[in-house]
């Protein structure tokens, strides 16, 4: 069943879990992710990034794929399809208008003032829709890498300006993590994340799940996350999977070669999911 992200997340604050966004990269991983969520009855948020739409033709392409792999697959836990990183007004809208059930519109590189300008912009259109809006705040890291791997640590008292004069349904502030890989050891400031929590009363995200170590990823949890994202740790996992075995797998049909990394990725969903406390909550 495709849903907005309200539910879940509120569910996941109240009861102290996180639910597990797994950026998707083609219909494979759809397909692979949707079964094993649907084998341990979690909750599940699809990340689509807009390199990741461009890459697979389109919103609508992307939004037809997941719509008729839930119904062909039996898939029959609440699934979101949901905007990673949306950069403008217009690019939400699209992906709204395909029939994405949740957006995140990320206008953090800006100053405060348009940051709420253009998320209020974003959450008009998507509450229209029963579409749920998530926003940035500060600067996740792996971009422009300096010495504190590119990151600039959300504001308390911006972070709850931007989710007060916006309507959001749930808040990404950059609070050490970092996209990709780490430069030395994650850095996450757990105090301004449980204060963050405390001050917006909304359900927080956080970017970057891929190398935050088990008991850091618990901690956030404790402090408020109620939203982790994971794409670098399946890639690697399903890359490394299938380097290792076409050396001595001699196949050639795509279907095979792409499924050599199937069970690796499976298990890694299912750790991550074991991790955030999301299995059997649906
Ligand atoms: P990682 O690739 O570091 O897991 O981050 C994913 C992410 O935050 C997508 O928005």
């Amino acid at each position: 069943m495709l849903v907005n992200a309200c539910e879940m997340l509120n569910s996941a604050k109240k009861e102290k879990y996180a639910v597990p966004h797994f950026n998707i990269n083609n219909l494979e991983w759809t397909r692979f992710i949707l079964e094993e969520c649907e084998k341990l009855r979690t909750p599940v948020i699809l990340g689509v990034s807009e390199g990741v739409m461009k890459y697979m033709g389109g919103f609508k392409t992307i939004y037809d794929m997941v719509v008729d792999l839930i119904d062909y697959l039996n898939i029959t836990i609440p699934v979101c399809l949901h905007l990673d990183h949306g950069s403008s007004y217009e690019v939400c809208k699209d992906a709204i208008d395909a029939g994405f059930t949740s957006v995140m519109i990320d206008a953090s590189k800006y100053p405060l003032d348009k940051n709420i300008d253009i998320t209020r912009q974003v959450v008009a259109y998507a509450k229209s829709k029963n579409v749920s809006v998530e926003a940035e705040i500060g600067r996740v890291g792996g971009e422009n890498l300096d010495n504190n791997n590119g990151i600039v640590y959300a504001d308390v008292s911006e972070s709850v300006r931007l989710s007060q004069n916006t309507g959001i349904d749930f808040l990404a502030p950059a609070l050490g993590s970092v996209h990709g890989l780490y430069k030395g050891e994650p850095k996450l400031n757990f105090d301004r994340m449980e204060e963050i929590s405390k001050l917006t009363n909304l359900p927080l995200v956080l970017h970057g799940g891929s190398g935050i170590y088990d008991e850091q990823i618990k901690k956030a949890i404790s402090c408020g996350i109620c939203k982790i994202n994971f794409n670098t740790e399946l890639q690697i996992a399903w890359s490394n999977s299938l380097r290792e075995k076409i050396k001595t797998d001699e196949s050639y049909d795509p279907r095979k070669v792409i499924k050599m990394g199937e069970d690796t990725l499976k298990e890694c969903v299912r750790n991550k999911c074991e991790l955030l406390g999301s299995i059997h909550r649906v």
